[in-house]
């Protein structure tokens, strides 16, 4: 079944605790939280003091996407929250496979993820080191843009590739999900998706998340 990892950035921030235990108790897998700096993209979000609120407050495992220039500096910040996983873009990466062992050496699970335009064989010599790969089907920074269709061809490519290389890293996609989408991306061998505006603007979170674990 594929797992559901609402993105808190279509929460509301001025009751962000009701809505981190909503989510949770309507059966989400996991929190995704957004992290982004205002210099790898061109938005500005939250810091460690309210992520660790979130923390409190959730009672699934973290998710946490980082969207900035210094990948290592915001590693080390989030780390003593001990979420589930991070994830880093590659595009904003030097050194990915001495920061993938860098994050394991903290205890967390980390991930990779890849912008619209990113091929999937840039990961390839790095899925073994991999718990999950993050596909962006929309240009990170916001919540609520439309699907981009090409991410599917690109989660079948990955499929195969892990299905060889490294069968346990989970394959990711995060940006304009909903349940017109769903089937495609559970056929393409998708194993987790974020979705943010879809949960959050529905009647009934509970509805939402279920209508996505298929
Ligand atoms: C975009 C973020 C997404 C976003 C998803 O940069 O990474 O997690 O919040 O929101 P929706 O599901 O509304 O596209
Ligand atoms: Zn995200």
């Amino acid at each position: 079944m594929i797992q559901v990892a609402p993105s808190i950035l279509s929460a509301d921030f001025g009751n962000l605790g009701r809505d981190v235990e909503a989510i949770c108790s309507a059966g989400c897998d996991l929190v995704h939280v957004d992290v982004m700096d205002g210099h790898f993209v061109p938005n500005l979000t939250i810091g460690p003091v309210v992520v660790s609120s979130v923390a409190k407050c959730a009672t699934k495992p973290l998710d946490i996407h980082l969207m900035v220039e210094n990948n290592t500096f915001f590693v080390d910040l989030f780390a003593p929250l001990k979420p589930k996983y991070i994830s880093f873009h590659i595009e904003e990466e030097k050194h990915p496979h001495r920061l993938i062992q860098h994050i394991r050496s903290l205890g967390i699970k980390p991930a990779i993820v890849l912008n619209p335009h990113t091929r999937p064989e840039s990961v390839e010599y790095l899925l073994e080191e991999l718990d999950m790969v993050l596909l962006m089907s929309v240009n990170p920074g916001f919540g609520g843009q439309s699907f981009i269709e090409s991410v599917i061809p690109k989660a079948t490519r990955l499929n195969e590739m892990r299905n060889i290389l490294n069968p346990n890293c989970l394959i990711e996609v995060d940006g304009g999900v909903n349940d017109k989408n769903i089937h495609r991306l559970k056929e393409a061998g998708v194993d987790v998706v974020v979705a943010g505006s879809y949960v959050f603007k529905h009647a009934s979170k509970k509805e939402a998340i279920e209508s996505l674990q298929i």
